[in-house]
């Protein structure tokens, strides 16, 4: 049959590099993504080193798991950082209301978490309380992180057991303000993120990225007031100036906040409205990145999509405080779309951290609570097979092919894809976003001579199929047959609902 879908690399145009930071991650106080995922403590039955879980490190470390976001989200807010230091079991507790209204014992704080980063071989990014905290308390928190002499904090540190400072690159100025927050509008948040942000101070060398708390989904006007807000003491070089990031979140879902629909047990329609919600994500960067461009052209500012994902209803018989929600093949698929778009807007979009990174929300790997069982989950295997994205350069690609889904008033393209190179290697990602339709397609490699290596395809037996402790390899990459057509040109049948990575060296 003549293949009429083709997807054309040019090797030789290259675009701009893709950030590690791109495949960030996120840890909050929320359910069961600390206590449970990540901390166990040391006396556990499950393999720990000083409490934290061997095997979740293992996982996380398989895919050069950049940065981690920490302690919140809206947990940040509230989170009153000299609680969780000291002594553990002298350490106050404090009432976490947004995520289950449980109570917080402080037993994983700021030493625990430097000591996750440093066992994921992760860099820090310590998220500061602007909602219920201080200037003074934000400004001693950076103190007592990364300051090298007898100041008063680097003093407590090291009475708490820790000689050395620590790097602590990137630091949030709050979070969500427009709502759990504080509930601030744009222009007062803008001033408030002016002022903390002058007292995140470079200690020692500790040259900090700070991030001022960014819009929701579609609220450009935020994001505006951020950028006017912004004081530019000449030259593009944003090191001078108040804040060098501004956040943007945006969650996936096929219902509404109210009703978000369930992970499992969807109809086509609701897999098409996630399709079309998660495609929604290039408008936004666009949008951002467009006005962002006004004011600041040198892009010296960066984007920081630091929460994204799929929210779903939570598994049936859990806490609804706790966001625990299963994760099939249509999560995987979420998580390619939003991975090209990333690729694409590599050039203003400086970091991305989805939500969360274990038994929250779209996570990489789900525990079970009785057996300790650890599962990765469809989401995670995207991860790993896009992992050599990170610090590559994106390659332009583009479609020659007309495939499409129509939903209601939209036409979803139903293929993606985007290409990157490093050291002489290629890396292609494709989806096939068809429920039913497998897709023959052409990859046409343009520019320089081309030779392909090993593709793995990630599909399941249907695009709700997911990872259980009883099947943990339900949902896993498998290789992909390619054949070559003629110099440059490889043929290959994508299943539906599936993923696919390519890979190859330039000659
Ligand atoms: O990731 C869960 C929550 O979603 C975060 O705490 C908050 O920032 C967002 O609303």
């Amino acid at each position: 049959s003549t293949p009429c879908h083709r997807l054309i690399v040019n090797l030789d145009i290259a675009g701009p590099t893709i950030s590690r930071h791109l495949y960030g991650h996120f840890a909050e106080h929320l359910g069961r993504c600390i206590y449970g995922g990540f901390w166990v403590g040391e006396d556990s039955d499950i393999p720990n080193t000083r409490g934290i879980r061997n095997d979740v490190v293992a996982a996380l470390r398989e895919l050069n798991i950049p940065n981690l976001r920490w302690p919140g989200g809206c947990f940040a807010d509230e989170y009153h950082w000299r609680d969780g230091i000291g002594p553990r079991d002298q350490r106050p507790r404090m009432v976490n209301s947004h995520w289950g209204d449980v109570v917080e014992d402080n037993s994983f704080g700021t030493h625990e978490f430097m000591d996750l980063c440093e066992l994921l071989g992760a860099e820090a990014y310590v998220n500061g309380n602007v909602g219920s905290g201080t200037v003074r308390e934000m400004s001693e928190w950076i103190e007592y992180l990364t300051r090298d002499d007898d100041s008063p904090m680097a003093a407590l540190r090291r009475a708490n057991g820790q000689d050395e400072p620590w790097k602590v690159p990137f630091f949030g100025i709050g979070n969500e303000p427009w709502g759990c927050g504080g509930h601030l509008r744009a222009e007062a948040y803008a001033d408030l993120a002016r002022q903390y942000s002058t007292y995140v101070r470079n200690h020692n060398g500790n040259d900090v990225y700070r991030i001022a708390a960014g819009a929701n989904a579609d609220d450009v006007a935020w994001t505006k007031a951020l950028m006017e807000g912004l004081v530019r003491p000449g030259g593009p070089d944003s090191k001078g100036w108040p804040y060098q990031g501004i956040s943007l979140h945006y969650y996936t879902m096929s219902g509404t906040w109210s009703a978000k629909g369930s992970a499992t047990e969807f109809s086509d329609d609701e897999y098409w409205k996630t399709i079309k919600a998660a495609q929604h994500i290039e408008t936004l960067l666009t949008a951002h990145s467009t006005m962002m461009d006004v004011y600041d052209p040198h892009k010296s500012v960066g984007l920081i999509l630091d929460e994204w994902g799929t929210w779903w209803d939570v598994e049936p018989g859990t806490n609804p405080g706790f966001l625990y929600q299963q994760n099939t093949v249509r999560d995987a698929l979420v998580a390619a779309i939003h991975f090209d778009s990333f690729h694409r807007h590599a050039d203003r979009l400086a970091m991305a951290n989805i939500a969360q990174a274990v038994n929250v929300l779209q996570a990489m790997l789900l525990t079970d609570p009785e057996s300790g069982a650890l599962v990765k989950t469809p989401t995670f295997h995207v991860f790993a097979m896009n992992a050599d994205h990170q610090d590559a350069l994106a390659l332009h690609t583009h479609f020659a092919t007309d495939a499409a889904h129509r939903h209601e008033d939209a036409a979803l393209p139903t293929l993606t894809a985007s290409a990157s190179t490093k050291d002489g290697e290629v890396l292609v990602s494709l989806a096939n976003l068809e429920l039913e339709e497998e897709r023959e397609l052409v990859l046409d490699f343009r520019g320089s001579g081309f030779e392909i290596g090993e593709s793995l395809v990630l599909a399941g037996d249907s695009a709700a199929s997911f990872n259980a402790p009883k099947h943990p390899d339900a949902v896993a990459p498998r290789p992909l047959k390619v054949r070559e057509l003629e110099d440059g040109q490889f043929v290959l049948v994508l299943p539906p609902h599936s993923f696919a990575t390519v890979r190859g060296q330039v000659l």
